[in-house]
């Protein structure tokens, strides 16, 4: 299983933030937006890792991330020219991709709680589409799916002005390899956008779709808005400081899955400059 983070796009809805800063690169609390996605993506054991972006952003990732391998990982970065579509990340991605599977996230996406909804389907993924549910209270600003009384996906809508549902689809997917071909045949939407919705409801439409609803204990964090921003960072503060424990510290989950060795990570830490995350680092080598 492969993973792809897009964190590309323009931003504008956060202007001026995101004038000369890409909208993943934005703070959440204590560290920078795509490192919560990535961490998603480390908990799933997912280790080969494109990261998706336009071409003055991605040399800033590289600064973050290097090739990923000081945290036990294979990162590599592509350029996407213009925010053509999320689908495009499979033709950006095609010889990244190879012939497995992969796991798309995207960079502005939070997940946080118990994460064996994901554990379980990337154990048993091995063909069809993988996707989830999730109740918002606000289901017009994203791609929405419906269900019948069994449970089965009948219907998937980008951004609805009528939604059938409140169960928007989260920015995590799961697809075998043909979702390289099915995004080839795509055509772009009325906003001259190859949308993801497009993909799913192709693997609907065959019957390879399952739709996994996301329980209440499970927070998807917004941020598409400054407020949400906010509200995104105080969640997390308020964690840090409740338990003393660090959500998307990138190497401390590279230790605990042991991407990497206790020796590796007393470098990674001596490396570091003196800061609230070394001596949380520092904390984490103790235990
Ligand atoms: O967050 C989940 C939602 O993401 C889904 O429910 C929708 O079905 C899906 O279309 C998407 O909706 P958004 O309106 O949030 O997509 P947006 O255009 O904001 O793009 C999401 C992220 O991906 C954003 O951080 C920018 C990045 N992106 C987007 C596009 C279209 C790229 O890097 N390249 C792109 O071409």
């Amino acid at each position: 299983m492969k993973g792809i983070i897009l964190a590309g796009g323009a931003g504008t809805r956060l202007y001026p933030i995101t004038k000369v800063y890409s909208k993943q690169l934005t703070i959440i609390y204590d560290k920078p937006l795509i490192y919560y996605p990535l961490s998603i993506l480390m908990l799933g054991g997912i280790k080969e890792i494109l990261i998706i972006s336009n071409k003055e952003t991605i040399p800033l990732y590289k600064k973050l991330f290097s090739d990923g391998s000081q945290i036990g990982l294979s990162i590599t970065y592509q350029v996407q020219d213009a925010p053509n579509g999320i689908a495009e990340s499979f033709l950006v991605g095609e010889e990244f991709i190879g012939n497995d599977s992969v796991t798309l996230i995207l960079g502005d996406n939070i997940f946080y709680g118990k994460l064996n909804f994901l554990y379980n389907v990337l154990d048993d993924h091995k063909e069809g589409a993988n996707i989830f549910a999730y109740q918002v209270k606000d289901p017009e600003r994203y791609g929405i799916v419906e269900f019948d009384e069994e449970g089965n996906a009948i219907s998937i809508e980008e951004k609805p002005k009528n939604p059938k549902s409140p169960f928007a689809v989260p920015g995590l997917y799961v697809y075998d390899n043909k979702v390289i071909e099915i995004s080839k045949n795509l055509k772009p939407s009325a906003r001259g956008e190859l949308e993801i919705t497009d993909v799913n409801k192709v693997y609907m439409n065959s019957g390879k779709l399952k739709v996994q609803q996301i329980g209440r204990g499970v927070a998807w964090l917004d941020t598409g808005t400054p407020e949400a921003l906010l509200s995104a960072s105080n969640f997390f503060g308020v964690i840090d400081d409740r338990q003393g424990l660090k959500v998307a510290c990138i190497e401390e989950i590279a230790y605990k899955k042991n991407f990497i060795t206790k020796a590796q990570l007393q470098s990674l830490v001596l490396e570091m400059p003196n800061s609230y995350y070394k001596d949380y680092m520092k904390r984490v080598l103790a235990e």
